[in-house]
């Protein structure tokens, strides 16, 4: 069997060979992707230009590394993530030069959260016949929501109506004033007109600019000189989904949703995508199949199932091993019931269950604490060990500062030891 395909999941569980096509060569490399990658990333390696290139991905990396730190609220998912981020720097390595990065504008300032909250809604095509119904959700600034589901459950209908595309048959959705919308799916790439180019596109989005404006941003989408004049019908399916992507985000949106964006792009362009929904600041909600997309980019997962979105409690291991034991029998989420508690019970609860895991919480935010100044002195410490001339002009103080860097190091490890112990016992709490 012979398979052409941009799923590095697939790749890496399906077959034993991978044929490389590069530069006009054909390449053979025995094992699944990750042994391609890593066998074409050694080769690669002892290119200068490309050491180069891994420091600046190690900088977009930290900048993950920090977000994460900040936000993650579940130490499963944390712990998957750091197993991602150690799997995620020889990917990066392997961003050719040619790969055009992807990039979305940042909004221009947060709106008071929630940006969206929807109550007990229902929605769907026939009335009196939702697809999804008792929708009582919320989603902040900065989430990271990726939505499972199988198909036909109702991922696409569900991010419709968050998009305003679907009008609620049932509750309501309130959003933050001024809030902005960036919806990228698939069957939009029908909407782009085939006669015109990417300029043209980008024109209409910027009527009054001049037009080294207009070449500028269309540059930016990836569509630089004069491919930028080339009709859309030449464009390939990747070009395409970059186009749109950069339509889609063009107003610098405060939440963006992507409904399968992958589909046309191949491995490097979705190392791309990872890193622009990564540097993004605003929220990204995410439907896709591509399970290496999702781990490097979801905080959180909502179920898609059953005719509701919940919010699922566990990383995507738990969800694959859910969905091959109980397909039929319907997926337990979390540990909550469906039945309504009665609230005033159920806050009490809540409370109680607040000042019991208070103590884990303080170890937490300390840890966190611990970690920004740990942090900040290092790099004022690689400032001044930056400065060459230290080490012929004070050999002494060098010798010192490195030293004092290696405790550093080591101190700000073990408070993110601190910081994932605690947070798995309150978890597990
Ligand atoms: N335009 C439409 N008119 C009527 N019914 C629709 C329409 N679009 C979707 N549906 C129905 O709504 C249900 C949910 O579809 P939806 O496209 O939201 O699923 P999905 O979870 O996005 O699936 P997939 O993983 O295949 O993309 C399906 O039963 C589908 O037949
Ligand atoms: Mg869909």
């Amino acid at each position: 069997m012979m398979i052409i395909s941009h799923d590095r999941d697939l790749l890496d569980n399906a077959v034993d060979q991978i044929l490389s096509l590069e530069a006009r060569k054909l390449t053979l490399y025995r094992g699944g992707y990750s042994d391609f990658e890593r066998m074409r990333g050694e080769r690669m390696v002892l290119d200068q230009k490309l050491i180069k290139k891994q420091e600046a991905q190690r900088k977009h990396l930290q900048a993950f590394v920090d977000r994460f730190r900040a936000k993650a609220t579940k130490a499963r998912q944390a712990q998957s993530r750091v197993k991602m981020l150690a799997k995620m720097q020889p990917i990066n390595a392997l961003v050719m030069d040619e790969v055009r990065p992807i990039h979305f504008p940042a909004p221009e300032k947060l709106l008071s959260p929630p940006i969206i909250a929807t109550d007990d809604v229902a929605v769907g095509y026939e009335p009196g016949r939702p697809v999804l119904a008792g929708l009582s959700l919320r989603i902040d600034n900065d989430d990271r929501i990726a939505l499972l589901g199988s198909n036909g459950n109702g991922k696409s209908t569900f991010v419709k109506l968050l998009a305003g595309r679907l009008a609620p048959e049932h509750g309501t959705v309130t959003r933050a004033a001024m809030l902005k919308v960036g919806y990228f799916a698939q069957h939009q790439l029908d909407e782009l007109d085939e006669e015109r180019s990417p300029y043209d596109h980008v024109r209409d989005l910027m009527l009054d600019a001049p037009e080294a404006k207009v070449r500028g941003r269309a540059g930016a989408l990836g569509f630089s000189g004069l491919t930028a004049n080339n009709a859309v019908k030449t464009l390939s399916g990747g070009e395409k989904s970059r186009l749109l992507l950069g339509l889609a985000t063009f107003a610098a949106p405060h939440l963006i949703i992507l409904d399968e964006p992958t589909n046309h792009l191949d491995i490097d362009s979705r190392a791309a995508l990872i890193e622009a929904v990564n540097d993004f600041p605003g929220a990204v909600i995410l439907v896709s199949h591509d399970r290496y997309l999702l781990e490097a980019c979801a905080d959180r997962l909502w179920l898609v199932q059953g005719g509701k979105v919940t919010p699922f409690d566990g990383d995507l291991d738990d969800y694959r091993r859910a969905v091959l034991a109980g397909e039929s029998q319907g997926i337990t989420v979390g540990s909550k019931s469906s039945a309504r508690p009665d609230p005033v019970q159920a806050r009490r609860a809540a409370a109680d269950k607040r000042a019991e895991t208070a103590p884990l919480r303080k170890r937490i935010s300390q840890a966190e604490v611990v970690i920004a100044q740990l942090t900040r002195q290092l790099h004022k410490l690689d400032a001044t060990l930056a400065d060459g001339t230290l080490f012929a002009s004070d050999p002494a103080r060098a010798a010192d500062l490195s030293k004092t860097r290696a405790n550093v190091v080591a101190a700000i490890q073990k408070a993110e030891e601190e910081w994932l112990a605690a947070s798995a016992a309150l978890e597990s709490a």
